[in-house]
């Protein structure tokens, strides 16, 4: 995730541009930069660090013009550093570009132009574009643009400035936000209406496929066939602080909503018709070792059940704040995976030295770029953006997106699917955005029930297999942003204990999914009603048994049982949320809580 912003129109460009940003930069902060046209062509100033350091740079080199683009990053491909600050040129510097998403094919790209003699200064996949346009620009800017997307496959919105055309910026818009404001006589562009709200409140949208054309004589907007389409602008009424929050009242309602891209950012470019691709090569290995904290350990917990499915790989997970006390006996052949969202949580860290140390190989999960954890050991990104609410949401379905892609990774290397089988995943994967989404729409439906839950005392929330890592995730998001008591179990313990607890003050939310699980949770779950507890259900759509046990049901759309987990959580999620706000409590920063806990 990073954010983009431009503008055209009489004021000094850099500082509204540096304002723009400002208010973008929660979307990422490892390095900012800009390009203003002065008169004379292309002026640049980029470094790393936040739009702070920015700020210094420009106050003691400014740079003069009306018309010009920005950036803060939050790095993808290639590490954060000044070179790879955008914006990004062509080899003459004629060009300027910004960028929001991920170039999939870049690779292919670079490879022709280099060979064709285009002057390459970074890592970024961004910078083929402006190297594209370069090609194809005859003096019109958009008809450059337009050829050069031809080309491209990603995800983007993005903006470009050339020298010979000073007053005029273009814009694309493909699977990454992208939004218009509308002066008197200037306009802005942004990844998010808050950049520039100071300055007006009319506001117009782009649709993916969209080309928009920025000159003084107005906004063009073009369709994904590039014909001219009309498009009326609207007045954006939140607040400022409101607009920060895209409209949602909390980070972490605003998270929750973003899951389905984020899992289209997870899979992209990974997730391909012939298989699954990642980014690195995984070493050889017998074993797989999971570690992670709080919630990456309930990823890890997950992971063990995939690998161990769908690769047929011995697996076992262990808390890494229990992995460094215990006699693991690593070797070269197990590999460990060590997840962590912040990639600076101190066990994760100690766990990822500890098996470094008994020579193991160790790949880290994590969706910080530059973090301790990623410095350390060879990495894939879960690339879910910045999460603001302390409560991890978007983060661990991303992590959890990002796990499924490992473990089917390790069965196409070892053929331990069939071709069936392995084409079904592949399918499903296809759809988890759009069943993400799905779920997500449900959210009225668990408002009604959080609403009849809230004034309760004690959760139990319970699952098998897959489902119990997502009881232990549900009671977990409940009891941190609530502070109601909660519990998750595995569903078959209940009778070993904990169901002397159940009476009807008791609340039970189930994992009951279709699955090789499913009879047998529901026989817990006629266990605690025969106790009187009050029942909420996560179950399919199409379970037809499922309101004979409760008028409660959290209902998700069908997919294969081992990817169904990533959409169970969802509700329990928004009932957390939901709970949490209706008590009055501070959900994006709970009580006693941090984001990263740095010590051990
Ligand atoms: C819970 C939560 C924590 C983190 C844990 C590990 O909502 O966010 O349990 O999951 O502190 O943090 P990372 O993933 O940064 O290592």
């Amino acid at each position: 995730m990073c954010g983009i912003v431009g503008y055209l129109g009489e004021k000094e460009a850099s500082s509204v541009l540096l304002e723009g940003l400002k208010r973008l930069e929660y979307r990422g902060y490892d390095s900012a930069g800009m390009a203003v046209l002065n008169g004379k062509g292309v002026a640049k100033a980029k470094c790393m660090g936040k739009i702070a350091a920015l700020k210094d740079v420009i106050s003691s080199q400014p740079i003069h013009g009306h018309t010009g683009i920005g950036h803060t990053r939050w790095a993808t491909h290639g590490k954060p550093c000044d070179e790879n600050a955008h914006p990004h040129t062509d080899c003459k510097n004629r060009l300027a570009l910004v960028h929001n998403g991920i170039i999939e094919n870049y690779l292919e790209i670079k490879e022709k132009l280099l060979a064709a003699g285009h002057d390459f200064r970074t890592e970024t996949d961004t910078e083929i574009i402006p190297h594209l346009i370069e090609v194809y620009y005859q003096g019109n800017l958009e008809d450059a643009l337009i050829n050069a997307l031809e080309e491209i496959r990603g995800s983007y919105a993005l903006a470009v400035i050339a020298e010979d055309e000073p007053q005029k910026i273009v814009a694309a818009r493909m699977g990454s936000p992208l939004v218009i404001g509308i002066g008197k006589g200037e306009y802005y562009l942004a990844s998010d209406i808050p950049a520039f709200l100071p300055f007006t409140q009319e506001a117009l949208l782009v649709e993916d496929g969209e080309v928009v054309i920025l000159t003084p004589e107005g906004v063009k907007l073009l369709d994904s066939q590039r014909k001219k389409i009309e498009r009326a602008s609207f007045r954006v009424l939140w607040d400022t602080t409101m607009a920060e929050k895209g409209g949602y009242k909390h980070f972490m309602l605003k998270e929750i909503h973003e899951q389905p891209d984020v899992v289209s950012e997870t899979l992209a470019g990974r997730l391909k018709q012939t298989g699954i691709s990642l980014e690195i090569d995984l070493p050889k290995f017998k074993r797989v070792f999971l570690t992670g904290a709080g919630t990456a350990y309930h990823a890890a917990m997950i992971g063990k059940y995939w690998f161990e499915n769908l690769a047929k790989i011995p697996a076992e997970v262990e808390l890494s704040s229990e992995f460094r006390y215990r006699n693991l006996l690593l070797s070269k052949e197990t590999l460990v995976v060590a997840i962590s969202q912040s990639g600076e949580t101190a066990d994760t860290l100690a766990a990822v030295r500890e098996a470094k140390k008994q020579g193991a190989p160790v790949l880290a999960l994590t969706n910080v770029m530059g973090s301790s954890i990623s410095r350390e050991a060879s990495c894939l990104y879960t690339r879910a953006g910045i999460e603001i609410g302390v409560a991890a949401t978007k983060t661990y379905v991303s992590q959890l997106t990002l796990l499924f892609l490992l473990a089917l990774k390790s069965a196409q290397d070892r053929g331990t699917l069939s071709h069936l089988e392995f084409q079904t995943f592949l399918k499903e994967l296809y759809r988890l955005p759009e069943l993400v989404s799905l779920t997500l729409k449900k959210e009225q439906e668990v408002k009604h029930i959080a609403k009849l839950f809230s004034g309760r005392k004690d959760f139990l929330y319970l699952g098998r297999h897959v489902y119990y890592p997502i009881a232990l995730e549900g009671a977990l998001k409940l009891k941190e942003i609530s502070y109601i008591h909660a519990e998750g179990y595995a569903a078959g313990e209940m009778k070993h204990g904990p169901i002397a607890l159940v009476d009807e003050t008791v609340s039970v939310v189930a994992l009951a999914l279709q699955s090789p699980v499913y009879e047998k949770t529901i026989s817990n779950v006629e266990e605690v009603l025969a106790r009187d507890a009050s029942l909420i259900l996560v179950t399919e759509e199409t379970n037809k048994q499922a309101s004979k046990y409760t008028n409660n049901l959290f209902l998700i759309p069908e997919t294969h049982w081992l990817l169904s987990p990533i959409l169970a959580v969802l509700p329990l999620q928004l009932l957390a949320y939901l709970i949490a706000d209706k008590k009055g409590c501070d959900v994006d920063q709970p009580r006693n809580l941090a984001k990263s806990v740095t010590v051990e």
